[in-house]
């Protein structure tokens, strides 16, 4: 039975990390993997977590099983936080939201629940898009196309070809969209781009999918979460995956949800059965810790304010690296133009590094990049990023 099976590569991001996690070099750099370190190069434990844990320890509650669909208080805060407390969607019962596995579960949970009732539609990602959108989707058996989206000339998106791509699109696609940070460019559309993007959808009756996993480090809570308020406001079927493993730093606790907004309560209902359905024979029914958590900083306004504040602090900490990067290399390396990285939203900076440069950052200086060039300026503190520079400088 084994004899045939041959060796899977690495993941494009894990991978790294799992490179990286072997590498001797006391100095090395994770510039990989999506995480957002303190600038003294940890990963930090928010203080309105520390507090929720403290509220949730004092209960000692038993650890029963949750309902399928995830804790009751958690979906709801999230349901609030996506798409508005006093949005009509939510108002008027017609969005359904499931607690998932992180992200990365909610985009499957929504990729095998279209696979059982739009089987035969076919996805759109951008190019390029997050390294697991294509897999996950072709492993839920979805063919996976892309749409053009980053200009690497300008830097920035290549709007009237993504335009064109989506007005060709048969009817019932699924379109893939990043709801703010695009990960991997750092390149977002502008709010009349989005205008445009939200009719198309509608006149071409696509199926929007937004993913969001890195709300409030653009430009804050409300600002990167508006264009699913938007797409929700302007009707039809919507899906949309978020996750609190950046923005709450709880990676590995596999926070995140899937929401689904629908045309009545009822067909919400009968979506929810079904979406019901699908985690049962998957997983069951997701863990407790992680969901209880964000449901208790949600609901405590004190909390709340603090997760806001603290979610603050990491983004602009972010900000202050986008500039400390590009102003050190005009020094070191005049003849090349960073300042792209400035404009880039979110934890990343597609670089323009090529894949042979990435691997002598690798190679020489134990600076471990993403093969695209993608690098998370959310992993530089002012220990590394000299460093950084001088290896960058070489490679350029
Ligand atoms: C990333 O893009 O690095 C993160 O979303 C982590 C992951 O799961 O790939």
């Amino acid at each position: 039975l084994f004899s045939a099976i041959e060796m899977a590569p690495r993941d494009p991001i894990l991978g790294i990390t799992e490179a990286f996690n072997a590498d001797q070099n006391p100095a090395k750099v994770n510039l990989g993997v999506g995480v957002y370190y303190d600038d003294n190069g940890k990963v930090p434990l928010l203080e309105c977590v520390k507090k929720a844990e403290a509220i949730l320890m004092e209960k000692f509650a038993p650890r029963t099983y949750l309902p399928i669909e995830g804790l009751a208080a958690y979906d709801k805060a999230v349901q609030e936080l996506v798409f508005g407390a006093d949005s009509d969607v939510v108002k008027e019962k017609r969005a359904i939201t499931a607690q998932a596995i992180g992200g990365t579960g909610a985009l499957k949970l929504g990729a095998d629940f279209l696979q059982r009732f739009t089987p035969n539609s076919e996805v759109w990602i951008s190019d390029p898009s997050w390294e697991n959108h294509r897999a996950l989707f072709e492993s839920a058996g979805f063919k996976v196309n892309s749409y053009p989206y980053y200009d690497a000339a300008t830097r920035g998106v290549n709007f009237a070809g993504m335009l064109d791509a989506l007005k060709a699109m048969p009817e019932g696609s699924i379109v893939l969209l990043h709801a703010c940070c695009h990960n991997p460019t750092g390149a977002d559309l502008s709010d009349d781009q989005w205008t445009e993007v939200i009719a198309v959808v509608a006149q071409r009756n696509l199926i929007p999918f937004l993913d969001m996993a890195y709300q409030g480090f653009g430009d804050g809570i409300e600002a990167d979460g508006k264009v699913v308020r938007r797409f929700a406001e302007a009707g039809g079927a919507l899906f949309v995956s978020n996750s609190f493993s950046k923005s709450f730093s709880l990676y590995g606790e596999r926070v995140g949800a899937l929401s689904i907004a629908a045309s009545s309560a009822e067909e919400a209902a009968r979506i929810m059965s079904q979406l019901k359905r699908v985690i049962r024979t998957n997983y069951s029914n997701p863990p407790t810790h992680g969901g209880q958590v964000v449901a208790t900083v949600l609901a405590t306004p004190e909390l709340r304010q603090l997760w806001e504040e603290e979610l603050a602090g990491m983004r602009v900490r972010i900000r202050e690296m986008r500039t400390a990067f590009v102003s050190m290399l005009k020094e070191k390396a005049p003849g090349h133009d960073f300042d792209f990285v400035i404009q880039q939203r979110g934890m990343f900076s597609y670089s323009g590094l090529t894949k042979e440069q990435v691997g002598k950052l690798r190679d020489n200086n134990s600076i471990y990049a993403v093969d695209t060039g993608r690098i998370c300026v959310a992993a530089l503190n002012n220990k590394n990023i000299n460093n950084v520079i001088e290896a960058i400088t070489q490679v350029l």
